[in-house]
């Protein structure tokens, strides 16, 4: 039976090429100008699941962008393992700060990828992982090594929320019934230390907007007279952390699960360099929560940041203006047990009550999700290790990730079953920045994992 090896040697250039081919159209999700992209990225997707060996492929109209669906169903009383990943992109601007063209692939070797990596928006996140499980799919199924069912569950809406997925999920629940979800849509430590993510942070993002006079005034005349809502705007997100970095919303850490000091030091027993991690961002210090170390700040504690804030003038020149309003844009990460919507909700009451008399204030919640842990003592845990200590030679690290992927905790209300975040990307890939970029090696091993992952879960769930 052909393996792997030589599978990837003899069509190296055909899994690559597909997948610049996938990265080529726009899929950005978030933008209607690429409705027609996004799209035809569907089709592309249900096309190489077909060619893939899936028995059945179907695209799901929803309200939003379609899900492809597909499966092969070799066995019922055998285990199935269902892939989620997602078709659509973040927006590639700013794109002056591009290099090449993020819809023009390129490989390009870097220090880090002597052996080359694909630039272009998605290549990462999550276009190259997910067509990972594509390619792998079809090595098993052209070479007789498939040993279990599998559903593939590829989605358009990730980047701005699953709104559509989460109701096909709900609606959906026998044909989606599983043993395992496996996704490949994080990351791991470093191209020689691989690692499972066991957990993900919830969201919840929220746009607010202040009013103060009824058109913009002239600065000089009503300056000093009325609330100017930049002012007041900037001065009340300053208020939602205090010395220590705290966030000062009453309740928001109310449900927030402390780990204890072991759980603690077993993270820290994580390789992590605190002088690569601030040389890769050109910056002299790290900055954050008082009490908590990095690694501690960016998985376990939740955040409150500004995406995004404007008003006023910003044109060239000066103006002299007070702006009729002012605009942020607000996510808050959060950590397991924290309610979204509870969330959400304190905060927007919270905003409202700091406001001072002079201004309104309007906060609107986009989207969110939960947070999610899984444990390590899960058959799809150990599927996974064993899978990478294969191919890497070495046992990966459990990780908690500081990123969100809400749908995960929703899949495990509905369809009842674990997650397994086997990710293959690199901090240093740029997701959602320029020059985002997937290194060949990561795209291969994981083309190459993938598999080993398929066998040792239907070993371990027989044996159970
Ligand atoms: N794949 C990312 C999430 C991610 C990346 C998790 C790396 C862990 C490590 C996903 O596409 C993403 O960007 N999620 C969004 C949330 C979503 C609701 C827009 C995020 O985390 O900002
Ligand atoms: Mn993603
Ligand atoms: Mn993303």
């Amino acid at each position: 039976m052909e393996n792997i090896q030589t599978y990837l040697n003899s069509n190296k250039d055909r899994l690559l090429n597909e997948l610049l081919e996938l990265l080529k159209i726009p899929s950005i999700s978030a933008d209607s100008a690429y409705k027609n992209d996004v799209l035809k990225t569907s089709e592309f997707v249900s096309e190489s699941l077909k060619k893939a060996g899936c028995d059945h492929v179907e695209i799901c109209k929803t309200d939003g962008y379609p899900i492809v669906y597909g499966h092969k169903i070799i066995d019922s009383s055998l285990p199935t393992i269902l892939v989620y990943g997602h078709y659509d992109v973040q927006p590639a601007d700013p794109l002056d700060l591009w290099d090449s063209s993020p819809f023009e692939p390129i490989i390009k070797k870097t220090d880090l990828h002597p052996e080359g990596a694909i630039f272009a928006r998605g290549s990462s996140d999550d276009k190259g992982q997910m067509y990972m499980h594509v390619k792998a799919m079809e090595f098993m199924t052209s070479t007789n090594q498939l040993p279990c069912n599998v559903k593939f569950m590829i989605e358009g809406e990730e980047e701005i929320g699953s709104v559509s997925l989460s109701k096909f999920v709900r609606e959906n629940q026998e044909k989606l019934a599983n043993d395992v979800i496996l996704i490949s849509d994080t990351g791991m430590i470093a191209k020689d230390i691989p690692s499972i993510t066991t957990g993900l942070r919830g969201l919840s993002y929220v746009e607010v907007e202040v009013t103060g006079p009824n058109r913009d005034l002239h600065s000089g005349l009503y300056g000093g007279t009325v609330a100017n809502p930049i002012n007041i705007l900037t001065k009340m997100i300053a208020s939602l952390h205090d010395d220590n970095n705290h966030i000062t919303i009453p309740g928001f850490y109310d449900k927030v699960e402390e780990l204890s000091l072991e759980e603690r030091d077993d993270m820290a027993k994580a390789p992590f360099s605190l002088e690569a991690y601030k040389s890769a961002l050109d910056i002299d210090a790290v900055y954050g929560e008082k009490g908590y170390v990095t690694n501690e700040r960016n998985s376990i504690r939740p955040t409150l940041d500004v995406n995004g804030i404007w008003g006023g003038y910003i044109g060239e020149g000066a103006k002299t203006v007070i702006a009729s309003k002012a605009y942020a844009k607000i996510s808050m990460r959060l950590v397991p047990h924290q309610d979204w919507i509870e969330i959400t909700e304190l905060f927007k009451t919270h905003f409202e009550n700091i406001a001072p008399k002079g201004v309104t204030i309007k906060v609107t919640p986009h989207h969110g999700g939960q947070g999610y842990v899984t444990p390590t003592n899960s058959i799809g845990y150990q599927a996974a290790s064993e899978a990478y200590e294969d191919t890497f030679g070495t046992k990966p690290i459990p990780q908690r990730s500081g990123g969100s992927i809400p749908i995960v905790a929703l899949f495990e209300e509905e369809l009842k079953s674990k997650t397994i975040l086997m990710g293959f990307g690199l901090n240093s890939d740029a997701i959602h920045s320029p020059n985002e970029h997937f290194g060949l090696f990561n795209y291969f091993k994981g083309i190459e994992t993938i598999p080993l992952f398929y066998k040792y879960f239907t070993e371990l769930k027989a044996k159970s």
